[in-house]
């Protein structure tokens, strides 16, 4: 298998794909939500350190592990370490699947988003009520609809193999949205709310940030980043030995954060800026994405009735390149350890999968007791709970495994051999260094903090 192992066309390549896998909906919906919730500022700065200390180190073990095994997540750690080792692979296929389960439904409202986003642009945009969108949320039958159109969509993709044109979409593709994206942010900077916007965003007050918003910041790092679970691990054993593993992961790294932050600047200027807008978030913060930017596309931009259906089918898009990498990493290591076809592994996932969406689809209203309770504080319902698992928990913990794999297990012979630097260097320090101490010691004490219930504000 190692020796057939196909390689990704060219640098550029490789970072569209793994950005494809990166920026998704975890930029777009989720963080501008969660940092509005966690009231902006101390939260970003949380977030930005997590970026650089956690996410950008563990992006390039995770890389390294793939491209030194040639295998993906669970067989590449059994390869390099052992049988042990490859229960971090488990993990990751787990929180894979839980991810996928609720990503799903959300992805589902981009589709829902650009249908109307046609209709306003055939016959004149109309605000939506204030409760629209959580009457939206409520309606049971069209949550599972639309959830299953993108099921549907990924399993065929994931079904033909990741070769099968990724790469080619996502090079088109990703440059459309960054273009749409700095227009849309353009175009809301000449709003009233600007400023109140960027000293949200950007003026930290620790006071208002608890340990579990902390928690959050650096659960986002690893699920906005695609890591803790193997992701990258996949895609990095599709990268040439000739490419340096330090440059492909900086570029990941910097076009997910902008893009995370692109999208707050817009959102956050809307809400500041459209009288009556906070109030229509207010009851259902989730929907941040699909309830701002309509309303500046609509009344605000020249052009907007093209670019609005063309940003919601982007995003679509950039869900799909999202839910594609997910799939293929629960898929392939059925087909690699059970000996499956890729044709069963395909379809025994993505119905188990869909299971869990239609739990968390109803979860939004439509079925009280699978809306209502509550195992983590603040988080109700079956798909915040399964979101809060996923990224706060079990992508970190991943994570905290493949720091010390790679940081104390594998020599660093290997290590330096794949990242192209000469023990000794300072950049091998740094990195080292992040990766043994800052990395592991920060996800310890931050998970006990969390389970010990206590709170810096
Ligand atoms: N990074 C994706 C996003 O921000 O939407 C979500 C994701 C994709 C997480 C793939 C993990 C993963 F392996």
């Amino acid at each position: 298998m190692a020796a057939a192992r196909a390689h990704w066309g060219s640098k550029f390549g490789f970072v569209m794909a793994a950005a494809g896998s990166a920026v998704g909906l975890g930029n777009l919906w989720k963080f501008p939500y969660i940092t509005w919730e966690n009231n902006g500022g101390a939260f970003v700065l949380v977030y930005l350190a997590a970026v650089v200390v956690l996410g950008m180190p563990i992006m390039m073990a995770e890389i390294l592990v793939g491209r030194r095994a040639q295998l993906s997540s669970v067989p590449a750690f059994e390869k390099l370490g052992n049988k042990g080792w490859s229960t971090v692979g488990w993990l990751g296929v787990v929180a894979g699947a839980v991810i996928l389960s609720y990503y799903m439904v959300i992805a589902g409202w981009s589709i829902k988003s650009f249908i109307q986003c046609m209709g306003w642009s055939i016959s004149g945009y109309e605000a939506p009520t204030k409760d629209a969108f959580g009457q939206f949320l409520a309606n049971g039958p069209l949550q599972i609809g639309l959830t299953a159109i993108f099921t549907v969509a990924t399993a065929v993709i994931v079904f033909r193999g990741i070769g099968g044109g990724i790469e080619a979409a996502t090079k088109i593709m990703m440059p459309i949205l960054v273009l749409i994206m700095l227009y849309l942010v353009a175009t809301s900077l000449t709003m009233d709310g600007r400023d109140q916007a960027l000293a949200m965003i950007f003026n930290p007050d620790f006071s208002k940030l608890p340990a579990s918003g902390v928690l959050m910041a650096v659960g986002q790092a690893f699920f906005s980043l695609s890591l803790g679970l193997g992701a990258m691990v996949a895609y990095g054993s599709y990268i040439s030995k000739k490419e340096s593993i330090f440059g492909s992961a900086l570029w990941v790294v910097i076009l997910d954060t902008s893009f995370a932050l692109l999208a707050c600047i817009a959102m956050f200027t809307i809400i500041y800026s459209v009288p009556g807008l906070d109030e229509r978030i207010s009851g259902s913060t989730v929907g941040m994405l699909f309830i701002t930017l309509p309303d500046l596309f609509y009344t605000q931009m020249p052009g907007g009735i093209i670019l609005a259906p063309l940003f919601f089918i982007l995003v679509a898009f950039a869900a799909l390149s999202s839910t594609i990498s997910l799939g293929e990493v629960v898929t392939s290591l059925m087909i690699d350890k059970r000996g499956w076809s890729r044709h069963k592994a395909t379809i025994v996932c993505a119905s188990i999968i869909f299971v869990g969406s239609i739990l968390a689809g109803l979860s939004l209203g439509a079925v009280g007791p699978l809306s209502n309770f509550e195992i983590f504080e603040g988080k109700a319902g079956v798909l915040s709970t399964l979101d809060h698992l996923a990224a706060n928990w079990l992508l970190p913990l991943g994570g905290l495994g493949t720091t010390i794999f790679v940081g104390w297990y594998l020599g660093k012979k290997d290590t330096l051999e794949e990242l192209g630097l000469t023990r000794g260097t300072i950049p091998f320090h740094v990195w080292l260094w992040c990766l043994r101490i800052v990395a592991p010691v920060a996800i310890i004490a931050l998970l006990v903090a969390v389970i010990a219930g206590w709170d810096f504000s």
